[in-house]
């Protein structure tokens, strides 16, 4: 059995994640999310022995200690860090809104690193553990094209740069790190007009994961393993 822990889980890719791990049977799965008592889809799970439900919002320093203290140092084999923001749709330049850009940047760059480091003795507590990042080809600067998203696309360049730093940082642990662009994929976040369907996003980023390896740490890849320029 391997363990990993899905941060995020409650909705959308991260509770597809969830899903498709119990599904292959061999994952003792870890999952997230803000509040244990509105999670349905998360407790309807429960009748899987390998499912741990525990509580995080990665943007509250409180809540990240507790969920450090509840994992108790247990060895984690994969880390799939998957929660994030958007922030207010359509926003032109003139309206740009501080606070908002702060709130963004905090949980899609900030807290995604705060918690790397904190999950650093679970990642090397037994065999080396491997951690993935959700990102965005949106931040992606050398594939912008056509402009605005201020928030996002920022918030998620910042995580590309954090999280190469990360994967050059842990080599000598030889701890491979991956970022994840997921595809346009139908969740509450991408909307009913995205081509892809979560099924086949997530099973394309759980292959892209297992198959990780030193040589390909610290790169930034679509589901279906397409390279993205930074
Ligand atoms: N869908 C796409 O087309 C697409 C494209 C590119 C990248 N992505 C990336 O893929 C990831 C998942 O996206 P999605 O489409 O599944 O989004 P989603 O449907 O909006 O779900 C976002 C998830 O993140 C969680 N989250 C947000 N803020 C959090 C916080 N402070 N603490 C803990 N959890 C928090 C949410 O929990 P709550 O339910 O409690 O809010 C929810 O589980 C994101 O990082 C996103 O940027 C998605």
């Amino acid at each position: 059995m391997e363990t990993v822990l899905v941060i995020g889980a409650n909705r959308g890719l991260g509770f597809g994640f969830v899903r498709s791990l119990l599904d292959r049977k061999h994952f003792e799965v870890i999952a997230t999310a803000r509040d244990l008592d509105r999670c349905e889809k998360l407790t309807a799970l429960k009748d899987h022995s390998n499912l741990t439900l525990l509580e995080l919002d990665v943007a509250n320093e409180d809540s990240r200690q507790d969920f450090i203290d509840a994992l108790n140092q247990q060895p984690l084999d994969w880390v799939i860090y998957n929660a994030g923001i958007y922030g207010p749709h359509g926003l032109s330049l003139g309206e740009l809104p501080e606070h908002e850009w702060q709130k963004v940047l905090h949980v899609d760059t900030v807290a995604p690193l705060l918690m790397a480091q904190a999950l650093l003795p679970n990642l090397r507590a037994d065999r080396p553990g491997r951690m993935a990042f959700l990102s965005s080809k949106m931040g992606s600067i050398a594939d912008n094209g056509s402009g605005g998203s201020y928030l996002y696309r920022s918030a998620n360049a910042g995580l590309n740069a954090a999280v190469r730093s990360l994967a050059i940082d842990l080599k000598p642990d030889n701890i491979p790190i991956l970022l994840l662009h997921p595809g346009w994929v139908q969740t509450d976040m991408g909307g009913p007009n995205a081509p892809l369907q979560i099924s086949e996003s997530i099973q394309g980023m759980i292959e892209q994961i297992r198959t990780l390896d030193m040589a390909r740490s610290g790169s930034f890849v679509e589901w279906n393993g397409s390279s993205i320029p930074w």
